[in-house]
């Protein structure tokens, strides 16, 4: 079979709002290596969006997937409940941060998860409102896009946006928007839209991923608890797509010295099936009333035991340690390359979870074409990289840190040749 009957028998049946970044129909996965129908092998710094930290098919995932389809498959935990759900909350509870007791509901995807985050802070709170920050994005379902701070495309033509939902410009220094600039924004906000008192809960990407792969400054993350202690407000850490070893930690929380009140996961925690999680202060998280919370196949025993052998495999293989390395190399590689590229303008990114920032030559105006043009260029090559940003002109890396040495090298020159030609034109 071809990429382009496939391509054309898609366009046919699914509706365009699904979009694709890729022409490249998947025929098997292994570690960081995707093979096409057509049998072209490709590299794979995308990890299905930051899904395969682990990498694809990791065989201990898998092996552990394979006794729970033998086991059982379905009972609904609400219904017929099972010990690994049990299991797998307990590890969380225990690796979130916060030295304090915790509970944990699994449900599917981030968005979910995002949304129930939102649902216990205002059980427990009491208040309807809550802040996000401009380019945070945190999923597509009713709440999850109003809190995104992006209109095109996720917002434009949906209608109108859940009530109650504030946002405020996040501090990107490159951008010229300072610590000191979103905090008084902040401040206004209090005075001229909404009462503190009326607000539940700020939700804030340690790194914002869609936006652009942007870490909030150290000190403003300290502001903002400071600011929530003072005002009963709760923390919610978004960290569907910074979790699970991505940023060099376990989680991109414990890179500052603030400890959220809650915590949303998926992602990696499945390492490639859909397990999606909230994790939080016990009293906290008992506020919503039995039968609040839940759905059919939230936990789901499969993405449950993925996830344990996600955190086992995480812990053995030392990823948090390999993350920062292979971090290390390539933003010294694009780093490198910087003299000879003048397109580009930032590089960046703890850990594993880096990003190159385009601008054309000479000003601060983002180049998306650019940034197209390297993408494709590196496809051509098979790499597969994503762009973000809220302008498009940054390319995110997002390889799975199982990703082996000699695969890595041979990406990042992959990656150099793709600047160098997409700098030709
Ligand atoms: C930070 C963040 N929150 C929420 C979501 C939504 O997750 P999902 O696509 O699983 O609904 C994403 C997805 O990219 C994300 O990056």
């Amino acid at each position: 079979m071809q990429n382009s009957q496939i391509a054309a028998r898609r366009a046919a049946a699914i509706s365009r709002g699904v979009g694709v970044t890729t022409q490249v129909y998947a025929h098997k996965a292994e570690n960081a290596e995707i093979w096409d129908v057509e049998g072209r092998r490709y590299i794979d710094f995308a990890a299905g969006i930051a899904v395969v930290n682990t990498g694809h098919r990791h065989p201990k995932v898998i092996e552990a997937v394979k006794a729970q389809l033998d086991s059982f498959t379905h009972t609904c935990h609400q219904v017929v409940p099972y010990e690994n759900y049990v299991a797998l909350a307990e590890k969380l509870n225990a690796a979130v941060p916060g030295d304090f007791a915790k509970k944990t509901i699994f449900v599917t995807t981030g968005a979910e998860a995002v949304e129930n985050a939102v649902k216990i802070a205002r059980a427990a709170t009491n208040r309807p409102a809550v802040i996000a920050f401009t380019g945070g994005f945190h999923g597509r379902t009713f709440m999850g896009m109003t809190l995104t701070g992006k209109v095109q495309p996720y917002k434009a033509g949906f209608g109108a946006m859940m009530p109650d939902v504030f946002h405020v410009p996040f501090p990107v220094e490159l951008h010229g928007v300072s610590v000191e600039d979103s905090l008084s924004v902040l401040d206004k906000l209090f005075k001229a839209d909404v009462d503190p008192a009326r607000v539940a809960a700020f939700i804030v990407e340690p790194v914002q991923g869609e936006g652009g792969f942007y870490e909030v400054p150290r000190a403003f993350m300290e502001k903002l608890q400071e600011i929530a202690r003072k005002h009963g407000i709760l923390l919610i850490a978004d960290e569907v797509q910074t979790g699970f070893a991505r940023t060099g930690k376990l989680f991109a929380m414990e890179h500052y010295g603030v400890v959220p009140d809650i915590t949303t996961m998926a992602k990696g925690l499945g390492g490639g099936f859909p397990i999606a999680a909230v994790t939080g202060r016990a009293e906290i998280m008992d506020a919503p009333a039995p039968g609040g919370l839940g759905g059919t196949y939230g936990g789901n025993p499969i993405g449950v035991a993925a996830g344990l052998a996600v955190l086992e495999v995480i812990e053995e293989e030392g990823l948090c340690e390999r993350a920062v390395s292979l971090g290390n190399r390539l933003k010294q590689r694009l780093s490198g390359l910087a003299a000879s590229i003048p397109q580009i303008a930032d590089v960046r990114g703890p850990g594993f979870m880096n990003a190159v920032e385009f601008n054309i030559p000479g000003t601060s105006t983002p180049d998306a074409e650019f940034t197209n043009r390297v993408r494709e260029k590196a496809l051509e090559r098979g790499l597969i990289l994503l762009t973000c940003g809220v302008y498009g002109n940054v390319i995110r890396f997002l390889a799975p840190v199982t990703i082996p040495d000699d695969v890595f090298s041979e990406a990042l020159d992959i990656l150099e040749a793709a600047l160098l030609s997409a700098k030709e034109g």
